[in-house]
Parts: C-alpha cells; structure tokens; sequence
C-alpha cells in the first residue's frame, strides 16, 4: 500500500510537469528564439520564478538564438539549495548602447549562492560595434562598456563548458566572489579590440580558474585589488597582453592581493606573459605577496616576464612620485620559451617600496632574434637558482 502510494506520488509528481520539478524553461516564459526579439524579460521572468522556488532548480535556455540587453539574474534565492543555468543557446547581447543604464553589465550573477553556469553555450557580445565607443584605452576617465558576463558577490560558483564571444569590455567579470571554479571556458575576441580581458578578478577569494582558452585583445586574465588564493592553471593564453596582476595602486583604499598561483600554462604571441603592474603616485598603500609563476611555457611573447611598477598608459603621465604598492616573496620558476625583444626579464621595481624576495628558478628565455636575452632591474634584489637565460642583474 505504502509502495503504491509512493508510485502515484511520484507519478502524479511527474505529471504536473517541468515547473514542479524545478526546471525553468525561457521558452515557457515568452522567449522568442528567433534572436530578432529582445528576450531579456523572459529571461529575467524565468529566473524570478526559479529563484523563488524551493530546493534545487534549473534554469533552461534550450538551443536557439536569443537577442538579449543587460539583465541581471539576482538573488537572494532565499529557497534555493542549488541552481543551474543550463545554458544550451546562442545569445547576441544587444547592440544598442542606451540600453545598457549607468554602468550596467551584460548578463549579471549576484548575491547567489552555489550556482552552476554550464551547457556548452555562447554569449555573443557583439562587441565589434562598441569597440570605437571605447574611451577607457585612450583616456583615464572615461564611459566604461558593459561586460559580458558578471559574477557579483557570489559564493560557491561553478562555470564550466561555455563560450564567450567578442566582448564590448571584458568578458567575465568575479567581483567580490566566494569560491569560484571556472573550467572549460573559451572567451575569444580580435587580438586588436580594446579592453577584452579574458577573465577579470576582483575582491574575490577561493578562485580557481583552469583548463580554459583564451584569445583576445588585452589581458588573458587580469587579477585586480584585494585578492586572496587564487589558482590558475592549464590556461592557453594568445593572442592577447598574457596573465597580469594588476593594474594595482590606481585608486584610494585598494586591499592587497596575496596567495596566487599561476601553473602549467602556454602564451603564445602575447605581448606580456607573466606582469605585475602597478601605477606611478598611487593614491594609497597596499601590498601584493606570496605569488608563484611555476611552469608556464612563452611562446614569442615580447615581455615575457614583466614587473613594471611606473605603469601609465597614457599620454600624460608626467609624475614623477613612486609607486607605493609593495611587492614580496615572488617566485618565478620554470619559465620557458622565446622572447620577441631582446629584454626577456624586466624587474622594475618602486623607488619608493622596492620588492623583497623575488625568487627565479629554472628560467629559460631565448630571443628569436638570435642574440643572449638581457634583464633589466630596478629597486629589487632578486636571487637566482638553476637555470638562468638572461643572466641575471647585477
Ligand atoms: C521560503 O519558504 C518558506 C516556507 O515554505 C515560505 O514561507 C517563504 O515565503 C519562502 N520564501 C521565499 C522567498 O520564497
Ligand atoms: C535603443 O534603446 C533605447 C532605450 O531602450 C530606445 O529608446 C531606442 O529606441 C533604441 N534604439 C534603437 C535603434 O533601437
Ligand atoms: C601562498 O599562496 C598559496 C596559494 O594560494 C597558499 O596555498 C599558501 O598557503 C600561501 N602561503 C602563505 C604563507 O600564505
């Protein structure tokens, strides 16, 4: 009697349909597909009703094409155990730039707890339109175009097995998140356009970033202010600016990065590989420690290994006031590969907080132009072991 009830149950369980189980179809939600219609209000509807569910529950974009502006997938999702974006589709970010409101995003993730972003997806930014709106290359103070992806202030976030496409600005965004697990990722745009950061970290702790490509045109991954344990690895990187820490130092009252891992990854055609930026005359002070650049391989990258501590990128930079970022206990071990310029390893450290124990080891740079690489360094007493191509500073 028991068993049966528990049958009909699940029977009549069944039957009710997709929503009971937990599963948010777009399509039920007036979707169109037809990436002509603007399908942000189905989406946003769909994740309001998944959102408000109780236990675990998927959010579905079947295979089709979406033409979708900024929308914002939000919690708290007070009921939710878990959720799952199962992203099967094509989605083209709208073009017209007056729907992106006062620094909106592309497609946002916030203030959610244990989600999953996967199902072998595109997210199309269209960004070809937007680059010559770009400013923020150009000039310090300018209009910023919205990313692609966005993850705000979440906890135990898992991406994996999606694409990214042409960026306006960068493609996916970790601000302000809790353990994170991107793998499987693609994020591809010209090796010309403007701004395409990969992958940008921020404020974020527990990130794990690994077996992804990325393609584009500025940093492959950037990791910004206030960072801790962060471990990249397996990422191919080019064309694109390489794995940067920073920029650093730019704005008041910035956290300091500590405990990365940067292991087993291939840059090609990169004109960074492995940089640590930090601005001239920083408003404040802050630190960035214990960061370990082990095994990676450089293939004709024109700075393979980079700290610049004076970075500006702009015209007028005329200040002659140090950096006050502080840098220590670096590493930088089996390092490989070719070099596109002669100067293979630039440690350029602050006048005013020179870098404490930088470490090389088993560094190998050759320059395709046949000469000995050289290293240049400032302000930094660095020590050496194995291998050394350049030789070292004196
Ligand atoms: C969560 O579930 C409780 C109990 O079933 C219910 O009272 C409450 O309204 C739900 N909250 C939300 C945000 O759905
Ligand atoms: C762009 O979006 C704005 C704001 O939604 C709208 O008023 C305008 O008509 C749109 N322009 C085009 C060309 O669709
Ligand atoms: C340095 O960073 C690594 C990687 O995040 C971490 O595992 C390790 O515990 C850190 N070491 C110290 C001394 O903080």
């Amino acid at each position: 009697m028991k068993l049966l009830l528990l049958l009909c149950l699940m029977d009549c369980f069944l039957a009710i349909g997709q929503a009971s189980s937990g599963t948010f179809n777009v399509l039920n939600y007036g979707a169109t597909a037809d990436g002509i219609g603007d399908d942000s209000k189905a989406f946003m509807a769909a994740w309001k009703a998944a959102c408000s569910f109780t236990g675990g529950v998927k959010l579905l974009i079947p295979k089709g094409t979406y033409l979708v502006g900024p929308v914002k997938f939000d919690g708290p999702c007070r009921n939710v155990s878990s959720i799952t974006v199962s992203m099967e589709g094509y989605l083209k970010a709208s073009t017209n730039l007056s729907k992106y409101v006062s620094g909106d995003d592309w497609i946002q993730f916030g203030w959610v707890h244990h989600l999953t972003l996967t199902g072998g997806g595109t997210f199309d930014g269209q960004g070809a339109v937007s680059w010559p709106f770009n400013e923020c290359s150009k000039r310090e103070k300018c209009k910023v175009l919205p990313s692609s992806i966005k993850f705000v202030y979440t906890e135990h976030t898992v991406v994996k097995s999606i694409k990214s496409l042409n960026s306006k600005f960068f493609h996916i965004v970790l601000l302000g998140c809790k353990n994170f697990w991107g793998s499987n990722i693609v994020a591809q745009a010209p090796s010309d356009s403007p701004n395409t950061d990969g992958f940008h970290i921020e404020r974020s702790s527990g990130v794990s970033i690994y077996s992804s490509v990325i393609a584009t045109g500025d940093d492959c991954i950037s990791i910004g202010q206030t960072n801790e344990r962060v471990v990249i690895s397996g990422i191919t990187c080019g064309p694109g600016h390489g794995i940067s820490v920073g920029s650093l130092g730019r704005y008041e009252n910035e956290g300091d990065v500590k405990g990365l891992l940067i292991k087993d990854c291939t840059l090609s055609g990169t004109t960074n590989g492995l940089r640590i930026k930090t601005w001239q005359n920083s408003p404040g002070k802050s630190s960035v420690s214990n960061l370990t650049f082990q095994n990676i391989i450089l293939k004709s990258v024109a700075n393979p290994i980079i700290i610049d501590q004076a970075y500006c990128p702009y015209a007028d930079c005329s200040s002659k006031v140090p950096s006050w970022v502080s840098i220590r206990d670096i590493i930088f071990s089996d390092i490989r590969g070719t070099s596109t310029t002669p100067v293979a390893v630039t440690l350029k450290c602050s006048s005013g907080v020179p870098c404490e124990n930088v470490n090389l080891h088993n560094v190998d740079l050759r320059y395709v132009g046949g000469s000995p690489t050289i290293a240049e360094c400032l302000n930094v007493k660095a020590t050496y072991s194995g291998t050394q191509l350049p030789l070292p500073c004196n």
